[in-house]
């Protein structure tokens, strides 16, 4: 029986979520003969706030090399608690029954929420109130438990170690400190793994609570060894023993979320009153999740786009795809949303990051 799904992507956009939109919609259309409707703006188009359109094979013909998602997104579409103007206030109102009967209007077998661990938090509550729904795991920061990495991670990896690259010549020429800010509000993976990749000198992450004087420490040997510059690497969610998190916009007056950021120019600040060095800080922000996937991302996206509607045809609601050693397999929605995928502490990464000379922090 020829099936209809409806489709969206939710919170911050990622390299790799048009590769997903493009696998679901040429396995469903083209073996099957299914009709795909795109969602716009994460849950705004089922809120009733964004549209709806069908999307033909047209209308993903040369996707695969573009960022972002063409069907939009938002990360402030929460329905259990959707921010509404009312009289010139903005309250958080509960829509998902509007959600539900939305849904069920379009006449669709089943929901494809592309998402992290927010969207499939609200993918799994609408699936408990009968909106059939597989999830796609996305995020740049890796942080999502149940796959063995998400897609988006792999282009932002490799968009900062080319960073780390670019910034090391200025670096070394001028003998500055170049102090490097990176996403990963909770999960240090994209700070530690670019910075081992890109010959950082210094590593801070939100797992490990860093000391400024094992840093200012690290810097110094690295002069009486003859290297007059230094790059440090610091995950926006990193914080110093004892301290915080620096925060741009608090959670309150962000709808619930913190924006971070500001961290390098903290840290910049006190290594250069401390050690009287040049320091210059790059925020490298959102050009992290910009531009072209790599291929890695594009056929991990093309994979998990499949096998969604493989789910969808065997009715294995609830679930979402994941990458477990080679294979791409279905897991409960559970799995991912439980508990963030950190890095360990005491784990191989960080310690190969240690015998290599880079200094963690600690
Ligand atoms: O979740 C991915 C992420 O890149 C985080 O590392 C970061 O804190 C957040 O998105 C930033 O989101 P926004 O686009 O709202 O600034």
């Amino acid at each position: 029986m020829a099936k209809t799904i409806a489709i969206l992507t939710g919170g911050g956009d990622c390299p790799g979520l048009n590769a997903v939109i493009r696998g679901v919609v040429r396995a469903a259309v083209l073996e099957r003969g299914w009709k795909v409707l795109g969602i716009e703006d994460g849950f705004d188009g089922l809120v009733g706030e964004a549209g709806i359109r069908e999307l033909s094979l047209d209308a993903v013909r040369g996707i695969l090399p573009r960022g972002g998602t063409i069907l939009g997104t938002s990360n402030r579409g929460n329905p259990f608690s959707y921010p509404m103007k009312e009289g010139g206030e903005v309250k958080l109102v509960d829509v998902s029954g509007r959600v539900v009967e939305n849904f069920h209007a379009l006449s669709a077998d089943a929901l494809v929420a592309i998402g992290g661990d927010g969207t499939l938090k609200i993918a799994r509550r609408l699936n408990e109130l009968g909106v059939p729904v597989v999830g796609v795991p996305k995020t740049i920061d890796n942080d999502l438990q149940g796959t063995d990495v998400t897609f988006g991670y792999h282009t932002a990896v490799s968009i900062v170690t080319e960073a780390l690259d670019r910034l090391h010549t200025t670096a070394e020429s001028h003998n500055r400190v170049m102090v490097v800010e990176v996403m990963g509000r909770d999960a240090g993976w994209i700070a530690l793994e670019s910075g081992i990749a890109g010959s950082a000198d210094v590593i801070l992450i939100p797992e490990i609570p860093y000391r400024l004087d094992r840093v200012c420490q690290a810097i110094e040997t690295r002069r009486r060894r003859g290297s007059r510059f230094s790059i440090v690497v610091v995950a926006e969610g990193a914080f110093p023993a004892g301290g915080e998190q620096v925060v741009q916009v608090g959670a309150a007056e962000n709808l619930g979320v913190a924006r971070l950021g500001g961290v390098a120019a903290r840290v910049a600040a006190q290594i250069e009153e401390r050690m009287a060095l040049e320091t210059r800080v790059v925020v490298l922000g959102h050009v992290q999740r910009g531009g072209t996937p790599t291929h890695t991302d594009r056929l991990l996206g093309s994979r998990f786009g499949v096998k969604a509607v493989e789910m969808i045809e065997k009715a294995d609601f609830g679930k979402m795809v994941a990458l477990r050693g080679r294979s791409v397999v279905s897991v409960p929605i559970e799995e991912a949303v439980g508990a963030l995928n950190l890095v360990d502490p005491q784990g191989e990464l960080v310690l190969t990051a240690e015998a290599l000379g880079i200094m963690m922090g600690r």
